[in-house]
């Protein structure tokens, strides 16, 4: 899809469909044709939020889209009423939309417009068989090929920028709905390395089972162990713009480490999981998937920070070699974990991750995983969970929340969660017999593998897939690309 913002009005664009938007008690805006307002007036078209109706005039497509009450409009109803549009775009075999941003619409709404249209066209359809062409009728684009975002007000760069960020969330989502059988810890691995060779500032490093054994990483090692698949240990680089060469002076933040569980399939390994939705643990990457979206976003956008991402991927699988309960691993950090649940598996492969991610100079760090099934209990879809160590960085992350709607909510530590998770045979216990705070237990187990750099998880089971919202509501959601943008975001001055 193209995308493009313009000073001109809807009808001056080569638009064949265009949005306009009204509020309650609220007249259209100028520019709207005399037709709108005779829908309005007839009640055809309403101004209660997502409210549609249809005109045409002066040989365009026009939907009246009902905006709501003016103060509860923020960009999050923005996606929300964007997607509303793209779906009854989808019926009318839109080719090319303008949104005209609603009067006094600031940038965040224009932004958003973008962003919801760009999310609610996704398909993953790649392994559909076309459907034959019976009644001789051309078939309806399933894609736009344009939109335009029109608003008097130059919005300058912020469409483009928040649809290259779209894209990626769009790309995340393709990358957690390929099957374990497409999307294996290698194909994750070249996928990381053909954007590090199309995005210059970026680098990629690999290393393969022999690489992370010798690192000492051994929980990762283990988890892998079980599989015929390679595991790949995957280290993005970016350190800021290129133009200006290392040292960047702009690039002064702190080094942001991005971690990412990337567990292409997870059958629970030898503590097998219940075949019911088993086929869902293909998203059990979608940390790793945000991750690497993320740094390449923020790499084409070359925003003035620096980043390293480390995504560890594997398969959890049971076999001869698998990892058993009651085995004794030790991480790179030399302490000693018992594996007494093999299904708890991502805190084992984020524990030599997060190693690694310290070892490589990350002075802030944030991880993204589905890490348990706990935080779907506690918080369903709507909030990812946030734990960590350190008040500053809980913050940002909460306010880069707010601002692009990937909410979180903050769940405590407590020295007595710390207690759960302390082993019989060795230093920490994986999984806990007694099923308390699984995932409060989780990030106590993670905080483990940090030594004192301030560090973020986010328990992202819940949210990155089925997340339920009209933009990104069943399947992948790419959950984290934004959020994770916007952080870094939030360290350039
Ligand atoms: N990938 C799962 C978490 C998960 C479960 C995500 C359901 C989405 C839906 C993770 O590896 C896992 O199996 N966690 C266990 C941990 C337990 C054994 C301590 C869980 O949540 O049951
Ligand atoms: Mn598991
Ligand atoms: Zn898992």
């Amino acid at each position: 899809m193209q995308v493009s913002s313009t000073t001109q009005p809807g009808r001056s664009t080569d638009a064949d469909t265009i949005a306009v938007g009204v509020f309650d008690g609220e007249d259209l805006p100028p520019q709207a044709p005399a037709e709108l307002s005779e829908l309005l007036a007839s009640g055809e078209a309403r101004r209660s939020f997502k409210a549609l109706a249809l005109a045409h005039a002066e040989g365009k497509r026009w939907l009246v889209v009902g905006l709501g009450e003016r103060k509860d409009f923020n960009p999050e109803r923005a996606r929300v009423a964007a997607a509303a549009v793209r779906e009854r775009a989808r019926e009318l075999a839109t080719r090319t939309l303008c949104w005209e941003n609603p009067p006094d619409g600031d940038r965040e709404v224009a932004a958003a417009l973008a962003e919801g249209t760009i999310l609610s066209d996704y398909r993953f359809d790649r392994h559909k068989s076309a459907p034959a062409e019976d009644d001789g009728e051309e078939p309806k684009p399933e894609h736009l090929e344009g939109l335009i975002v029109s608003s008097p007000e130059d919005l300058g760069d912020a469409v483009a920028e928040r649809a290259l960020v779209a894209d990626g969330v769009n790309a995340a989502r393709d990358l957690q709905n390929r099957p374990g059988n497409d999307l294996t810890p290698t194909a994750l691995a070249e996928y990381a390395q053909s954007l590090a060779n199309d995005v210059p500032a970026l680098t990629a490093e690999v290393q393969g089972r022999e690489g992370i054994v010798q690192r000492g990483m051994g929980a990762f090692a283990a988890v892998a162990q079980g599989s015929d698949q390679e595991p790949a240990l995957i280290t993005l680089t970016y350190d800021g713009p290129p133009a200006q060469g290392p040292p960047t002076p702009g690039a002064g933040g702190p080094k942001l480490g991005f971690v990412g569980k990337a567990v292409t399939f997870d059958s629970g390994g030898i503590s097998l999981k219940p075949g019911a939705k088993m086929a869902e643990m293909k998203f059990d990457m979608s940390g790793g998937a945000a991750v690497v979206e993320a740094v390449a976003a923020i790499a084409r956008l070359e925003l003035p920070v620096r980043i390293v991402a480390v995504v560890g991927a594997t398969e959890n699988l049971p076999s001869g070699r698998s990892v058993k309960p009651g085995d004794i691993v030790t991480a790179a950090n030399g302490k000693t974990i018992e594996v007494n649940n093999t299904d708890a598996e991502g805190r084992l492969v984020l524990a030599d991750c997060l190693c690694h991610a310290v070892a490589e100079g990350a002075e802030r760090i944030v991880d993204l995983a589905t890490l348990t099934g706990a935080v779907i209990v506690a918080l369903g879809s709507t909030y990812a969970g946030l734990m960590g160590n350190d008040e500053e960085l809980a913050e940002r992350i909460s306010a880069a929340g707010e601002r692009t709607g990937e909410i979180v909510w903050r769940l405590p530590m407590h020295p007595e969660y710390d207690e759960l998770i302390k082993g019989t045979y060795g230093d920490l216990d994986n999984a806990p017999e007694a099923r308390k705070a699984g995932t409060i237990v989780g990030a106590a187990f993670l905080s483990n593998f940090v030594g004192e750099v301030p560090w973020a998880h986010l328990d992202i089971a819940g949210s990155a897939w089925d997340l339920g919202r009209a933009y990104a509501a069943k399947g992948a959601s790419g959950y984290g690309v934004r959020l994770l943008v916007e952080l870094a975001k939030s360290y350039c001055a």
